[in-house]
């Protein structure tokens, strides 16, 4: 028997990395996708070997399909097998709507939306040689309310949880289940692009129910319980890790 095997995308830092240690925790060798942050993937690498675990780094555009057949080529390569793929990669371009261009939509809905399908695609033909697996998609609260500069990725994410349905149903016969994570704002990399930084981390601490920001550890310890057995009744659904931000107006 090999090891079991995770995909995931975008793990070079941020939620990405944290899931990828995680997952390397429970005993998963790992395989560790990024675009740009090659020292930054780098560090991930070494930390996962650290774990005693099996790394393997890929840069792939998760946003270009032939980019995401070669890795799963790759990984087909290296590990024959794959049981979880978390689909996590995110970009996107933040401005009103007005201002906004094709290939700023294109950029973003290739990246977060087309990858998940495509991805999944290739994950499924990988897991059903082996019984079956988990793919779990990480969203943001954008997808179900108004943010501002936020409409692409927004739009980006409300496909990620409508595929995420979609799939959930017809990869339910391979022994496939399939669901996404949705978050609050999280104080990672990817706040330093928006123009409305401190508006949204001020908002974040001074109205969150809960009391306190989201943390990355929090996304985990869902994406943790998704890939585990005891969500198998749980399929094509969107957790929502706010603390209870979404609730008020
Ligand atoms: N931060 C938040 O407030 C928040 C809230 C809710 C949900 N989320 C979701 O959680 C996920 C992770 O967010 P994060 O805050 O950790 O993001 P982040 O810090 O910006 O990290 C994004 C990751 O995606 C990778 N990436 C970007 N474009 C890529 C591409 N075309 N192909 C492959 N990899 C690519 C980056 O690698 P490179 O640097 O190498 O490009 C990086 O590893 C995203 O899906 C995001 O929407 C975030």
């Amino acid at each position: 028997m090999t090891n079991k095997v995770a995909l995931v995308t975008g793990s070079s830092r941020g939620v990405g990395k944290a899931t990828a240690i995680a997952l390397a925790k429970e005993g998963y060798d790992i395989v560790i996708n990024y675009a740009r942050s090659k020292s930054a993937a780098l560090e991930t690498v070494k930390e996962i070997e650290d774990l005693g675990r099996k790394a393997l780094l890929i840069k792939a555009n998760v946003g270009d399909v032939s980019k995401i057949k070669k890795m799963f080529e790759e990984i087909d390569e290296a590990f024959g097998r794959l049981d979880v793929f978390i689909s996590n990669a995110a970009s996107g371009v933040l401005r009103p709507a007005m201002e906004l261009e094709e290939s700023h939509w294109d950029w973003t809905m290739n990246i977060n939306s087309k990858a998940l399908l495509f991805c999944a695609q290739e994950a499924a033909k990988l897991m059903e040689k082996n019984g079956g697996g988990k793919i779990v998609s990480l969203s943001s609260l954008g997808s179900i309310r108004y943010l501002e500069n936020y409409t692409t990725v927004g739009v980006s994410k409300a496909a990620v949880e409508a595929l995420t349905r979609y799939l959930s149903v017809e990869l339910a016969s391979k022994n496939i289940v399939v669901n996404a994570v949705s978050g609050g704002a999280i104080d990672t990399e990817a706040l330093k692009h928006f123009p409305n930084r401190e508006e949204l981390l001020d908002d974040a601490r001074k109205h969150t129910p809960a009391g306190r920001m989201v943390e990355i550890e929090d996304m985990v310890k869902v994406v943790k319980f998704l890939v585990s057995d005891d969500s198998f009744m749980i399929r094509g659904q969107t957790i929502i890790v706010d603390g209870g931000r979404s609730l008020l107006v």
